[in-house]
């Protein structure tokens, strides 16, 4: 093919590529620049997950007539005017081109009214194209509504995924916007139903508060800290209030939602030893600093920032988050469970060096699975059961052991039909996010026949009717924080996988716990309910459930011989 010059609308739906890359995208940038406009009130809808309609409504400074048309043009704006404001950038958007890329994919109506002009305007434009452009009466500010995207570019819907998990994205920006600017009103509905309505905040707390709940708000620790002229200022969660995943480490830069490597990074490195190992702390952490710091210009979509002293910055950041947890933290008591537990004395498959002889091989992966007959001795650090069989001394660790017993019972009760469901005497309500009000929509059936009854109770909060009768009163909160993670987690549910995660959890929440106390009926009740089952060398998180230590060994470590 030769060379050519390509055409200036497919050059436009190329560049658009890269800003708008799902709904969630426009709602991003409507919202962005609903807040350069200076708004206290921010109104976003959408429906069929923003791809049918998207409408973002401020009270802002408006558009002035004369300048709508240019407000979709490519590379306009109204925040830079020279090579060096690009380095000292104080707004959100600087590169002119988010209208002129949605537009350049969708139907828009732009309705605007800049407060010292009369009449407002309203333009239609659609695939970059202007239909129409007429004065209208309307309050000050601007409301911009998007529809039918991607209607021209077919291959881009393809890509986009069902109206749940665009809606989620879609969420999952409010929810950081509305964090982030505390002092503005924010609203969010899905097809026509209220998600939240969050009045202007006279405090950041408040509005934490708002979106995550009060258990969390009340547990959070303050970080405050300024330093050549970093400002990091935020809450942290104290060690033991943790989560198992990076989700929830939530950066601003000069007030903008960043996705970025090094600041978590920075965060994690002063928590150090403080939490057990896969588990993360909450981090709501805002970093300001002087703009020309900061370089906002690598990204067309502009959620990653480079930093002229990444170094100082990640100093900076682990300082402030080490003081706050110095200064408010109790001495954590997994602090030393964690450096012991690093270095296991017996690891589940050593390779046999004459050292590790000491505390013996583990029970080799059997071929021909089961465990030999064994005889309970007793318990250990009310953790671990001591056993003899024919051929040596086992020790189980009780909780994984039970998780392994459990999860195999359940799934085997699963080829028959729904788990076993245990109504709650007393419902529960918990406050969720909406992302997770979706997913636990979305999820319902499955849920259901796994045994959770869960219904919608207001925009923000649940009912918990029932749970899998396995689980104990007090393992409830704790399993539906799991659950919400592996809904999470499923983003693309495959839903067999998905249902195995949930079981296993389950069990996690059900099975005795290291440090109870078991009569030896109970030990020998759950060792040979151990024996029984088809794996019972690990615990359905892959972690041994038991270790053998042959006799021989034991032999030859006292010096007898054999
Ligand atoms: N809600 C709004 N209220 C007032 N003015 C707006 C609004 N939205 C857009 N504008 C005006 O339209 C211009 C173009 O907006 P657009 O989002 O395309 O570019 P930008 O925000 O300047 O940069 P970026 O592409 O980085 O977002 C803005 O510079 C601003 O002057
Ligand atoms: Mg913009």
């Amino acid at each position: 093919m030769p060379i050519r010059i390509l055409d200036p609308g497919l050059v436009a739906q190329i560049a658009a590529g890269e800003v708008v890359e799902r709904p969630a995208s426009v709602v991003k940038e409507l919202v962005e620049n609903a807040l350069d406009a200076g708004a206290s009130r921010i109104e976003v809808e959408t429906e069929g997950g923003g791809r049918r309609r998207i409408r973002v409504a401020d009270d802002g400074c408006g558009i002035p007539a004369a300048e709508v048309p240019l407000a979709f043009a490519r590379h306009a704006t109204s925040k830079l005017s020279s090579a060096e404001d690009l380095f000292r950038v104080t707004t959100l958007g600087f590169r002119g081109e988010a209208l002129a890329a949605i537009a350049a994919v969708a139907r828009v109506i732009c309705r605007t009214r800049a407060p010292e002009e009369a009449l407002g305007t309203e333009l239609r434009i659609e695939g970059g194209k202007i239909l129409e452009q007429r004065p209208i009466a309307r309050p000050p500010g601007t409301e911009m509504i998007v529809e039918d995207l991607f209607f021209n570019t077919p291959a881009r819907l393809k890509f986009l995924k069902g109206e749940g998990a665009e809606r989620r994205q879609i969420d999952l920006w409010i929810t950081r916007y509305a964090l982030a600017y505390p002092h503005i009103h924010f609203i969010l509905r899905h097809n026509g139903r209220e998600i939240f309505s969050l009045p202007a905040a006279r405090e950041p707390r408040h509005r934490f508060v708002a979106l995550y709940g009060a258990e969390l708000g009340d547990a959070l620790l303050e970080v405050a800290e300024e330093t050549d002229g970093i400002r990091v200022y935020g809450w942290i969660s104290p060690p033991g209030v943790d989560r198992p995943d990076r989700q929830e480490l939530v950066f601003f830069v000069n007030g903008r939602w960043v996705q970025d490597r090094m600041l978590p990074a920075a965060v994690l490195q002063a928590y150090h030893t403080l939490l057990p190992s896969g588990r993360y702390p909450w981090a709501f952490l805002w970093v300001e600093l002087p703009p020309e710091q900061v370089d906002v210009n690598v990204h067309p979509a502009k959620i990653e920032v480079r930093f002229r002293d990444p170094d100082g910055i990640f100093r900076a950041v682990q300082r402030a988050v080490h003081r706050a947890l110095r200064e408010s933290a109790p001495v954590p008591v997994f602090q030393t469970v964690e450096t012991s537990g690093r270095t296991p004395l017996i690891s589940a498959r050593p390779a046999p060096t004459r050292s590790e002889d000491l505390l013996g091989a583990p029970a080799e992966e059997s071929s021909s699975p089961g465990l030999p007959p064994l005889r309970v001795i007793g318990q250990i650090q009310a953790s671990y059961i001591i056993a003899e069989g024919p051929d040596g001394l086992y020790l189980l660790d009780q909780h994984a052991a039970h998780e392994r017993v459990l999860y195999e019972a359940l799934q085997a009760r699963r080829q028959e039909g729904p788990l076993p469901s245990q109504p709650l005497l007393q419902p529960v309500l918990i406050d969720v996010l909406p992302e997770e009000m979706s997913l636990l929509e979305e999820h319902r059936d499955l849920l259901e026949e796994l045994g959770f009854r869960i219904e919608p109770f207001g925009p923000r909060t649940v009912r918990l009717q029932a749970v899998p009768a396995v689980l104990s009163t007090e393992a409830i909160l704790s399993v539906f924080q799991d659950l919400l993670f592996d809904l999470r987690e499923s983003r693309r549910p495959v839903e067999g996988a998905l249902e195995a995660r949930l079981i296993r959890s389950i069990c996690k929440r059900a099975a005795v716990k290291a440090g109870q106390v078991l009569s030896v009926e109970q030990m020998q009740h759950l060792v040979q309910a151990l024996e029984r089952c088809a794996m019972p060398w690990t615990c359905p998180h892959g972690r041994p459930t038991i270790l053998r230590f042959p006799i021989g060994q034991l032999a030859r470590q006292f010096g007898r011989e054999e």
